[in-house]
């Protein structure tokens, strides 16, 4: 089914200059960009966002990491969406990372990987309407 997802193109990739490149690379792979903010994330967005990481011994480095410079944040739209962007993004470890995908391409490390994508469709709902209040949650809302 046609799905939604959010991607966050992380500060190490905006402040390459990368941002056009990742979406281009998520225009050939056939998303559709519904909605698109470029912002620098304040230290509770960033808690909020992460919360379920909270516990992790990275927790502080995450945070510091993505207040740091500004994201820029996207609802992506296309069909089985959740999964083909986990596997246009590839593993979180960019060394791990299959060739061609944007973690390989665009990532230097586990922390600083260029891209966040959600990781189930129940948290895509989540994750969108954290950043995007509104209606755009999915396709039918
Ligand atoms: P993301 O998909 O944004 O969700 C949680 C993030 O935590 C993950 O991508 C990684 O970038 C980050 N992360 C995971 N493991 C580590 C780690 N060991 N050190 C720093 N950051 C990490």
């Amino acid at each position: 089914p046609v799905e939604r997802t959010l991607s966050i193109i992380k500060p190490d990739a905006v402040e390459k200059n990368r941002t056009g490149a990742i979406l281009a690379h998520l225009e050939e792979a056939g998303f559709k960009i519904l909605a698109l903010r470029r912002t620098h994330l304040t230290r509770a967005e960033a808690e909020g966002f992460y919360a379920v990481h909270k516990a992790r011994p990275f927790f502080g480095e995450l945070v510091e990491f993505m207040t740091r410079s500004p994201v820029v944040i996207a609802v992506l739209e296309r069909e089985d969406a959740v999964n083909a962007y986990r596997k246009v993004m590839g593993a979180t470890d960019p060394a791990k990372a299959d060739a061609g995908t944007l973690r390989k391409l665009f990532g230097s490390s586990v922390g600083e990987n260029a891209v966040h994508g959600s990781d189930s469709l129940e948290n895509a709902k989540i994750e969108i309407s954290y950043y995007f209040p509104g209606s755009l949650v999915s396709p039918t809302a």
